[in-house]
């Protein structure tokens, strides 16, 4: 068995940071999102594993290498464009062959790993396997409908009006028989090969599609709010594991991970939190569900429920929270000007100041 992971894409809802950046790169608890992905893949015996890449391709390469550092032998499959999960299947198939497979989409992220999902597909011996869960905003994701027996009647593309809460989770496994799923069908309106709608082609033509309900944590990490939960889900998770310094001024409680070169003075942490290599906090409070990165400075401010990637500094600031903030990033308090917001932010940021 092999694995097709996606970590092409455009990223448009996670602007500015995928300008420059891959969306899957995205720390959570200060490890790439994609990262946990292919762990999952490595824990569930697969080691063959196909990385879609699009115009980021060179970070996630640098990122992921050769795959050695997670056990895995990692192929590159360059994508021309974004044009469709279906289309990653299509260009993939060279590095397929007639093996089944795990489709993971590298911007998800699943507690509890895929090892019981891939045993469970090669048991049924099906030809596609979705995952199922319900979500409150059914119209943003490919959505099932079931019958009476949790057979699949039929799969929508985000559609307007869906005819079910159930969404479909961004990890597939697939016989073959997908091959040429993909290749009958045509791109949709908004001009993707649909994987919904190859789905579909093997249910109409006959082929075994079996459908599986998550019962534990999945999040599709593409927004802001769910890299902000997602983060918050594995810092519940995280032992205490003090390597920095701290000096006897400071206040920790709850769990807290500060990585080694880390330097906390006369501050206040609540966890569950971790903070970065060499990252500097004076002064300042950190609260809860708050992963900082490397090299990062926090002075005289106050900080909860975000994330701070590295090499960025916040400076006479209270109190920042559901915020993501990028590389090399300063967020300071405009000195002697008051009631003034100065900004200086990249095209397409969200900026959401106090009323
Ligand atoms: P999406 O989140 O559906 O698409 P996107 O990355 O274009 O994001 P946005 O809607 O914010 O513009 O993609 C799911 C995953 O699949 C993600 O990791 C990117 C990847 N992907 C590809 O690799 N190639 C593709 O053609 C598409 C559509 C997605």
């Amino acid at each position: 068995m092999k694995a097709l992971v996606l970590a092409g894409g455009r990223g448009t809802r996670l602007r500015p940071l995928t300008h420059t950046s891959a969306k899957q790169l995205v720390p959570v608890a200060n490890k790439p999102v994609l990262y946990y992905g292919l762990e999952a893949i490595r824990d569930a015996g697969i080691t063959s594993v196909g990385i879609i890449i699009g115009d980021t391709g060179a970070d996630i390469r640098e990122a992921v290498g050769d795959g050695s550092q997670f056990g895995l032998d990692v192929t590159y499959i360059p994508q021309e464009a974004p044009l469709g999960l279906a289309h990653c299947v299509l260009i993939a198939q060279e590095f397929l062959g007639q093996e089944p497979f795990v489709m993971y989409l590298g911007d998800n992220f699943l507690v509890g790993g895929i090892s019981g999902l891939v045993d469970a597909f090669r048991v049924g011996g099906y030809d596609a396997q979705i995952l199922l869960t319900k979500v409150d905003e059914p119209q943003f994701f490919g959505v099932a409908e079931l019958g009476p027996q949790n057979e699949i009647i039929a799969l929508q593309e985000k559609p307007a009006h869906p005819r079910s809460d159930l969404a479909i989770v961004g990890v597939y496994s697939f016989s073959p028989a997908i091959h040429e799923a993909v290749r009958a069908i045509k791109p949709s309106a908004r001009g993707e090969l649909e994987i919904t709608e190859a789905i579909q082609w093997l249910i109409e033509n006959g082929y075994s599609v079996h459908s599986h309900m998550v019962t534990g944590y999945w999040k599709d990490t593409g927004r802001l709010k769910d890299i902000l939960e997602c983060n918050r889900i594995v810092l519940e998770l995280i032992e205490p594991d003090v390597r920095g310094t701290v000096d006897g001024l400071s206040e920790i409680t709850g769990r807290v991970i500060l990585e080694p070169g880390a330097v906390v003075e006369n501050s206040i942490l609540r966890g569950p939190i971790v903070v970065g290599a060499d990252t500097k906090v004076t002064s300042s409070y950190i609260g809860p569900f708050t992963s900082i990165g490397s090299n990062c400075l926090l002075q005289n401010s106050e900080i909860e429920y975000s994330i701070v990637l590295d090499g960025s500094s916040v400076h006479g600031v209270s109190r920042l929270a559901h915020s993501l903030i990028g590389r090399n990033v300063e967020v300071s308090c405009a000195a002697g000007v008051p009631n003034t917001h100065q900004l200086m932010v990249g095209d397409h940021s969200q900026i959401q100041v106090r009323a």
